[in-house]
């Protein structure tokens, strides 16, 4: 099957030669095509180029992008889709003055999730979770990860890690699971932390590997939920099964968690929005992206992690949405794109390369989207008639995407 995309008005984020990732000032660097073709062959970036160089061949399909951009569908590198129920009673606290913590502390929170999952069944829960997955390739996103941890119990953990597994088989979107069983302590751990770590290592663990349900490992390094120390332990523990080390650390608070996740190779560290100086000392060249999460700054109204000050220090960044009931219940990636520019003073050109080139990176998926790269999987977002790219941040809260590709397919 042969598509061409003709006429494009620009084609985004193009790169010849295999990039994993984009750092420092490269970030500030969008390379794209004006007047541009794109060819794809059963699903994969075959070809392209500039008009002038348009093959003339026959193809099943031609798509005319006269006035359009072209771009690599976003990826989104951190979220907790997979959840039954919704919070919106503590949003409703939250207006009315409670903290984040102070819902926590009350029995809500992570925890009010887990209560209403084990309540649910694996059908409803993949019944609930795959509209939200619907919802969000339509907004533009085509490459994902979703992680467990609103279980909490081992039978819980394997549910939420089983419908990922059966989203995976469904669609065609690339999906990578993390297993989270380090999210919150349950109440009936409330006094023993230490027997809830043996229960995740011990038993969850050696489960999930088994079943081969998750690639990565993730903890949630913070004060009143797991220490460095427990978060090291875990990792530690992931290693022998293979599982790679994708971490929350620094949401509220800074007491090593990064230096934790460097140490243990983190592929990522999400969060961020308390940086010690240390902590972006650290990540310098180191192999793990930072993933910045701007939709839980803005829906918890707490700081965003410092792009800037990282940026110019010359880390990488990646952006996603943490979409989740708790503290981001949106998966809109053009929300974050947005928000990046105008709250973190991320330009368009950095944003596009966070939720693009290196949030594939952040999940491992570096060498199949993320780019316009010949081999890589047509996976493409067709905009709207539009001025420029900037016009897609700029424009917050309005979609600027007419069509989705998934390998080449149409999906809206
Ligand atoms: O990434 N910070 C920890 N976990 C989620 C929120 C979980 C929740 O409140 O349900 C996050 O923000
Ligand atoms: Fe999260």
């Amino acid at each position: 099957m042969r598509i061409l995309f003709k006429n494009i008005k620009e084609l985004l984020q193009v790169r010849n030669k295999t990039v994993s990732f984009v750092s420092g000032k490269d970030m500030d660097e969008l390379p794209t095509i004006k007047k541009a073709y794109l060819l794809v062959v059963d699903g994969l970036i075959s070809d392209f180029g500039t008009m002038k160089h348009c093959p003339s061949i026959e193809v099943d399909k031609v798509i005319d992008a006269t006035g359009k951009m072209l771009l690599p569908t976003w990826c989104d590198s951190h979220t907790h889709l997979v959840y039954a129920g919704h919070r919106e009673h503590e949003f409703v606290d939250k207006i009315k003055g409670l903290s984040y913590q102070d819902i926590a502390n009350k029995g809500g929170g992570i925890l009010n999730s887990a209560k209403k999952l084990l309540e649910t069944s694996e059908d409803q829960l993949y019944q609930q979770s795959k509209i939200r997955l619907e919802e969000v390739i339509a907004s533009g996103t085509g490459a994902i990860e979703i992680k467990s941890g609103y279980g909490l119990t081992v039978e819980s953990e394997l549910k939420i890690l089983s419908v990922i597994k059966r989203l995976k088989k469904n669609y065609t979107i690339p999906i990578k699971a993390t297993f989270l069983g380090a999210h919150a302590i349950p109440n009936n751990h409330k006094n023993n932390k230490e027997g809830y770590v043996k229960l995740i290592i011990n038993e969850m663990m050696p489960l999930v590997a088994e079943a081969s349900l998750a690639e990565y490992v993730d903890v949630f390094c913070e004060a009143g939920y797991f220490s460095v120390e427990d978060t090291e332990v875990i990792l530690e523990a992931g290693k022998k099964y293979g599982l790679i080390p994708k971490i929350h650390v620094n949401q509220f608070s800074s007491f090593g968690g990064v230096q934790a996740g460097v140490k243990y190779n983190a592929l990522s560290v999400d969060h961020l929005e308390t940086m010690r100086d240390e902590d972006i000392e650290v990540l310098k060249n180191s192999k793990t992206m930072p993933v910045a999460l701007p939709g839980c700054s803005y829906f918890l109204s707490i700081p965003y992690t410092p792009a800037r000050k990282m940026i110019d220090a010359g880390l990488p960044l990646a952006l996603a949405t943490d979409y989740n009931p708790g503290s981001s219940p949106s998966g809109n990636m053009n929300f974050v794109v947005s928000t990046a520019c105008i709250k973190m003073k991320m330009t368009p050109e950095e944003a596009i390369n966070a939720a693009t080139i290196n949030g594939a990176y952040a999940m491992g998926l570096e060498k199949e989207v993320g780019s316009i790269t010949v081999g890589k999987k047509a996976n493409l977002i067709l905009t709207k008639t539009i001025s420029s790219y900037s016009f897609i941040p700029y424009a917050f809260g309005a979609s600027q995407i007419e069509s989705v590709f998934l390998n080449g397919i149409e999906i809206i």
